[in-house]
This record gives C-alpha cells, structure tokens and sequence, in this order.
C-alpha cells in the first residue's frame, strides 16, 4: 500500500482583501443584500469574474421547499452559464454578511457548490481563484483545490 497526499495552499490576508480583487469583494458583500434568507437568515453573497473582465453577481435564494432553494455561488454561475457561455471565469468572491458586512468567518462553498466549479474549471479549461471573504480576515485558494477526487463523466460532450 502507497501512501499518497493532497495538500491545499491557501493564502491568508488579514484586514485586506486580495490584491486586485478589492472591487470584486465588494461586489460580492454588496449582494448579499440582495439574498432571500427568510429560512435561514444567513445571507451570502457572491462575486464572480470573466475573462473579459464582466462581473456577475449573485445571492441565495430560498424557497419553503428547503432544497428548491439555491446558494449565491450556483445563482451566479448558473447565469454565466446561461448568459456568457463562451466566457471564462478568472475568480469568485464570496461573503455571508449581516445587513451587508461580512460575518467573522470566511464562509466556505457547500459541496454542491464545488462541485459546479470543477464543472466550470473542466468546461473552460481553467482553474480561477476564490476569495472567502470574512471580517478580519480573507482566504484566497484555487477553485481547483477545493475538490479533489472530482466525479467527471469521461468523454462528456462539450468537455
Ligand atoms: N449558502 C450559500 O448561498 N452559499 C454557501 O456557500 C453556503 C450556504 C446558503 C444556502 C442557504 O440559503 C443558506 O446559505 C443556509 O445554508
């Protein structure tokens, strides 16, 4: 038997965000204004950058039947799926706020969540940056690394 490892880098920035992602992080806070909470009242927002430099903004959206909802992350990839499909994304900011300031943690992406950005990552040929933004500090990773042992269906069309 082999031992084998996956290790994450990741990289910390306290009181700051990312360089060149200041205005992305603020997208992504900004939005979370915009999610329907009323079951949970956690709110997030999220932030995503093309490689033609559009930003996409989206919030989770809830439902009285729990799993119709949706989360900030999937709502805006899901639109540049839908309306940028030739676009590839360059980075993903993320916040879960209280009326518009992000919480204390980072909030990290549900599995559902990563699992559409390996979607992303394979159907673009292109791994992008998130940032997890919190109120002291930020994490900055690679989508990539959020989701080893990724399931893919080989030969899938347009892959
Ligand atoms: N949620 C997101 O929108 N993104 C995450 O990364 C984690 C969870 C949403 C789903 C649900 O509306 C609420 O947060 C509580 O789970």
């Amino acid at each position: 038997m082999e031992k084998r490892e996956v290790n994450i880098d990741y990289f910390v920035c306290r009181n700051s965000f990312p360089e060149g992602y200041e205005s992305l992080c603020r997208a992504a806070i900004e939005a979370s204004r915009k999610a329907y909470c009323v079951y949970s009242g956690f709110a997030v927002g999220a932030a995503l950058l093309l490689d033609d430099g559009t930003v996409i903004t989206g919030s989770n959206q809830e439902n009285a039947a729990y799993p119709s909802g949706m989360c900030a992350e999937r709502t805006a990839l899901f639109h540049a799926g839908a309306q940028h499909p030739g676009r590839s994304v360059k980075a993903l900011a993320i916040a879960a706020c209280r009326d518009g300031i992000p919480r204390e943690e980072p909030v990290a992406p549900c599995g559902a969540c990563r699992q559409v950005m390996a979607e992303t990552i394979k159907r673009h040929r292109r791994d992008f940056d998130l940032i997890l933004i919190g109120n002291r500090e930020s994490l900055l990773v690679k989508a990539s690394a959020l989701l080893p042992f990724t399931f893919t269906l080989p030969d899938t069309k347009n892959a």
